[in-house]
């Protein structure tokens, strides 16, 4: 994106002719065997869409444009990955008799080594790489507690241009030294990396206590003072994952009706608060979540990797908690929006309760993409290709296998070519990625 010209007058637009997923505001998708997208450069430097639909009648509106051809091609949204670790980006598959050994093993001792800038940068590097292989073009991710390694990840993100969103994990008590911060301070920091990220280009700020059993309340009660003072910032935890951390959080909090109405009684359920996991809820909770307009990230990689359980998707949409899809990454086993959205297609199976397909394909890509974008408070920013959004999209290859390459082929409708590219899909389906 260069600027020796005056774009303000005339903004540079390019066009891309492929077949083409978007989706509608309320998640109906939208499908074009000849579909054109065509994007143009804004003046703060991030490309939108401008346009796109059917080649022909877009084509016709746009004749001075010159368009990239990739027949055999689909465009579709960049995959939107709700709650992911970056530090646990090399712990992933470390097998554990369930959440609380696996943290205290595997997963504390490696955020430790986080302290230090040059290995948090390295590892960060990966991080961004392997989200990209994967066509994940924006996540809602877990820093460690140094705010070295929340620097090194937005630096990261800065230089390559991606809609990211993170912060500093608060955990000032239950945590090993070199992990544990210190209750005053940990509050201080967080403020100033907001003031330093947050609304930086297409960077954002998440407060981000681990979960309730490793915050005082001191640490909580500041956590919802923060975010009452800086509204449009995320919140980003974990709730009620495991049965046997279920049972500490009453322990540890027996005033609370339940491990959600822990975090409503420091202020931390809000729009943009987004808390992983969500399984072990009433119907109570979810309606709080609803009420307050906090939502799900649900990993059902992790959930399964983990023995953690089952999310009810029925229960979700029986009380309008919204929700979206996520890796989980070092819980979850996979960087790859396919592997995620086939997991969650076997934990909806599990759940079901009602005749027929209750995550229809499209459904899990929605909730993987502009489902997810509106759960993040990022409507009309990214996920779903309508004009206006950013131009963050994927180049998949229907054809990327054999086998693929056969199943849609085969496919007589959107939903079959989804699926297949679901159960049969990875990495190797993501031909180019491009960010705004
Ligand atoms: N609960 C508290 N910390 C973590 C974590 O790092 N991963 C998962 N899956 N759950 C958690
Ligand atoms: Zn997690």
């Amino acid at each position: 994106s260069s600027s020796s010209t005056s774009r303000e007058a005339e903004p540079a637009m390019n066009a891309y002719r492929a077949q083409l997923l978007r989706f509608d505001t309320d998640g109906t998708p939208l499908y074009e065997s000849d579909g054109l997208l065509v994007v143009g450069l804004g003046t703060d430097g991030v490309q939108r869409v401008v346009d796109a639909g059917p080649y022909r009648t877009v084509a016709a509106r746009h004749p001075q444009v010159a368009v990239t051809h990739w027949p055999d091609r689909l465009i579709a949204p960049g995959f939107i990955d709700m709650h992911v670790h970056y530090p646990q980006t090399d712990i992933i598959g470390a097998p554990a008799d369930g959440l609380l050994p696996w943290l205290e093993n595997y997963t504390f001792p490696a955020e430790t080594r986080f302290a230090q800038p040059a290995y948090a940068a390295e590892v960060a590097n990966v991080f961004f790489s392997e989200l990209l292989r994967h066509g994940v073009t924006t996540a809602l991710a877990f820093a460690t507690t140094h705010p070295a390694s929340v620097d090194a990840f937005f630096q990261g993100a800065q230089k390559r241009g991606l809609r990211m969103i993170s912060g500093k994990v608060l955990q000032d008590r239950h945590s090993p030294d070199g992990l544990r911060d210190e209750t005053e301070q940990s509050l201080i920091d967080s403020e100033t990396l907001i003031q330093r990220w947050h609304g930086q280009g297409r960077l954002g700020y998440a407060i981000t206590p681990r979960f309730a059993p490793t915050s005082t309340d001191a640490q909580l009660r500041g956590a919802g003072e923060l975010a009452a003072r800086h509204p449009d910032t995320w919140i980003h935890s974990h709730v009620a994952e495991n049965r046997d951390e279920v049972r500490w959080v009453r322990e540890l909090f027996p005033q609370a009706r339940s491990y959600v109405d822990v975090y409503r009684g420091f202020g931390l359920l809000r729009e943009r608060a987004v808390y992983a996991h969500c399984i072990h809820l009433d119907d109570a909770d979810r309606a709080l979540m609803r009420d307050t307009g906090a939502v799900a990230a649900v990993s059902p990689t992790s959930n399964l990797f983990l023995g953690s359980g089952f999310f009810d998707y029925e229960g979700a949409e029986r009380i309008g908690m919204r929700h979206g899809l996520a890796s989980d990454v070092g819980g979850g086993t996979s960087f790859s929006p396919f592997h995620t959205m086939l997991a969650a297609y076997y934990v909806g199976r599990e759940g079901q309760t009602k005749p027929g397909l209750s995550l229809a394909p499209s459904r899990l890509w929605w909730h993987h993409t502009g489902g997810a974008a509106r759960a993040l408070g990022l409507q009309g920013v990214i996920g779903t290709l309508q004009a206006g959004t950013e131009a963050d999209f994927v180049l998949l290859n229907p054809k990327a296998t054999p086998l693929l390459a056969r199943k849609t082929e085969r496919a007589q409708n959107l939903e079959e070519l989804l699926f297949a590219l679901i159960v049969l899909g990875d990495d190797r389906v993501v031909d180019q990625v491009c960010i705004a």
